[in-house]
């Protein structure tokens, strides 16, 4: 269940079954004038900022509203949707977007969310407006019937001081004094009796009242006052969640939590999202998701997830941030890209690559994994088919896969060829010489039609980028030993730079599990300073189709630096 998927949401949406998440964050670009994605330069995003932005606020309206009506269908009735948005198109966004598909009796929540105290730039002379430092984040359900848990935060120092300000002598619990009035009087069928020498219709019954006196609950602070109870503050949960939330900041600069994608959310912000709108195991869905904290912290709440962007960047950023958090027990994730990794495939398990390519195929493949004759599957039509996970097939391979459809079932052998159609299918990486001008013989003499496919005609393949890594001793700083380190790759066009997406780097590599403290970088060049030892420095780098290659380098530091 937990993917990352690589496209346009809309499209990828239209795939996913009607009523099937519980939740949905989205984070859409903004309908700003920013130019993050220029700086940012990554193609999907660039080219849907311009899209949005070339035609105005209708555009962009008209553009989410798609996207919106596709998510409204795979919620679950029970389901909720929290969009962040700011101030340029809010307004519209819950007028024409979700008003419109969710139903203004849906709406549940304005959340305000603070980023900020000060906001940098905007120092411009003669400037008449003020500062934005909040984002708005709507909140609607498809149903009155939703999942929802109250959440709280704890008291403020002024709040304590203000509302807590007594201290019992022989505890020293600290609690305020609440109200016993019953609500609405006798109207509510609130009881009419005397308490301490005042008369009023109270919330309790004589009985229990007389029970939380004898407590030394009920205290009147003067005599002729309306008696109040004891509240004790540790017995309050804290102060229940309202819409401005102001104890969440932005990530600065940095923050440990920064992995360098632009617009990437706190944590927190979306701990608080989820916890509130979802249950340990429910489905919840960011299908713009930039950075990938909405699916991070999805994972680390025992949540389900699909996580959808049409950048290479988020989702390959959001990979390498999901293995770095996750251990041995978390649950295993896919991730769909445009194209499938040649060396993956290639090298992959046998059986689960017969079985997945028959399946990309439009076959039925064996259950088992012997017997059949060698045979892997069979087409809808009862042809078989016959995978070999290599390159240069030969003749040898077609003579016993015609033998084995013979032998396997004569009758259906028989009547294939007598209607002149295929025996049978052999997927492959590619096929010799030898196998191309047997399958002509068979034809030609033996009026037998077996048809070669590569792999490639099923699933587009491509192969990774190459990488190399260059060093540079920069001396010693203090007793650490400085090195720059270069990465330069090559995607699989042998184009340098253009192809290339990002580089990650892991200082500390224990040979095994990629742990990047560097997950996000451009340019592929790094400053690190080494004790004296010996150290593995990993580097991965991403192309334009998502592909990826890791480089480890050995390096022995005593002295001299020398690498293995
Ligand atoms: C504001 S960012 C999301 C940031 C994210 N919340 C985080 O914490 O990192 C918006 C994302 O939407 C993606 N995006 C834009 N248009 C898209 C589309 N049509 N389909 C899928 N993703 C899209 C962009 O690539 C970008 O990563």
């Amino acid at each position: 269940m937990n993917k990352l998927i690589l496209g346009d949401c809309l499209e990828v949406l239209k795939k996913l079954d009607t009523e099937t998440i519980d939740l949905i964050y989205i984070d859409p670009p903004f309908f700003s004038n920013r130019t993050y994605e220029v700086i940012w330069g990554d193609k999907g995003e660039v080219r849907s900022f311009e899209d949005r932005f070339s035609g105005g606020i209708e555009h962009y309206i008209g553009w989410l509203k798609e996207r919106v009506q596709e998510l409204y269908r795979i919620l679950k009735p029970t389901g909720s949707i929290f969009v962040h948005c700011d101030w340029h198109a809010n307004a519209y966004i819950r007028v024409s977007v979700l008003d419109k598909i969710f139903g203004g009796n849906n709406f549940r929540n304005e959340i305000i969310w603070k980023r900020a105290d000060t906001v940098k730039g905007n120092f411009g002379q003669n400037k008449k407006y003020l500062d934005v430092n909040v984002d708005t984040i709507f909140f609607y359900t498809k149903n009155g019937t939703y999942t929802f848990e109250e959440l709280y935060k704890p008291y403020t120092d002024t709040y304590l001081k203000q509302f807590y300000k007594y201290v019992e002598k022989d505890t020293g619990r600290r609690y305020r004094l609440i109200s016993m009035i019953g609500p609405g009087g006798e109207s509510k069928g609130n009881p009419f009796y005397e308490v301490m020498g005042v008369s009023k219709y109270w919330r309790y019954s004589e009985s229990k009242m007389k029970i939380l006196i004898e407590k030394g609950m009920v205290v009147q602070t003067r005599k002729g006052t309306v008696p109040q109870r004891k509240q004790y503050l540790d017995e309050g949960k804290g102060v229940a969640l309202q819409t401005l939330w102001e104890d969440i900041s932005a990530l600065g600069s940095g923050s440990s939590e920064r992995i360098g994608y632009p617009t990437q959310k706190p944590e927190a912000l979306l701990e608080r999202i989820i916890k509130m709108a979802s249950n340990e195991g429910d489905i919840v869905l960011d299908c713009f998701m930039g950075g990938g904290t909405t699916i991070a912290v999805a994972d680390k709440l025992n949540r389900k997830w699909i996580g959808i962007d049409q950048s290479v960047n988020a989702v390959k950023v959001t990979e390498f941030r999901l293995n770095k958090q996750q251990d041995l027990f978390s649950k295993p994730f896919s991730v769909q890209l445009h194209k499938y990794d040649y060396d993956t495939l290639r090298y992959k398990d046998a059986f689960e690559f017969e079985n997945w390519i028959v399946g990309q195929f439009g076959g039925i493949p064996n259950s088992k994994q012997r017997g059949d004759l060698g045979l892997d599957g069979r087409t809808r039509e009862n042809q078989a088919i016959q995978v070999k996970r290599s390159d240069g097939v030969g003749r040898n391979v077609i003579d016993n896969f015609k033998s084995a459809c013979e032998r396997f079932d004569k009758a259906n052998f028989e009547k294939n060829k007598a209607a002149n159609i295929p025996i049978g299918f052999i997927i492959a990486f590619s096929f010799g010489k030898g196998a191309i001008e047997e399958i002509a013989r068979l034809r030609n003499e033996e009026n037998c039609i077996i048809k070669l496919v590569t792999v490639e005609e099923i699933v587009p393949i491509a192969k990774k980028p190459t990488l190399e890594i260059e060093m540079i001793d920069k001396g010693l700083k203090k007793d650490l030993r400085e090195i720059e380190f270069m990465a330069s790759a090559k995607s699989e066009t042998g184009m340098t730079g253009a192809t290339i997406c990002f580089y990650s780097w892991d200082f500390a590599y224990n040979g095994t599990h990629f742990n990047p403290e560097i997950l996000l970088d451009k340019i592929g060049k790094q400053t690190y300073q080494f004790k004296a030892g010996e150290h593995k420095i990993a580097v991965k780098v991403v192309d334009g189709e998502g592909l990826e290659s890791i480089e480890v380098v050995h390096l022995k530091i005593n002295g001299m630096i020398e690498r293995k």
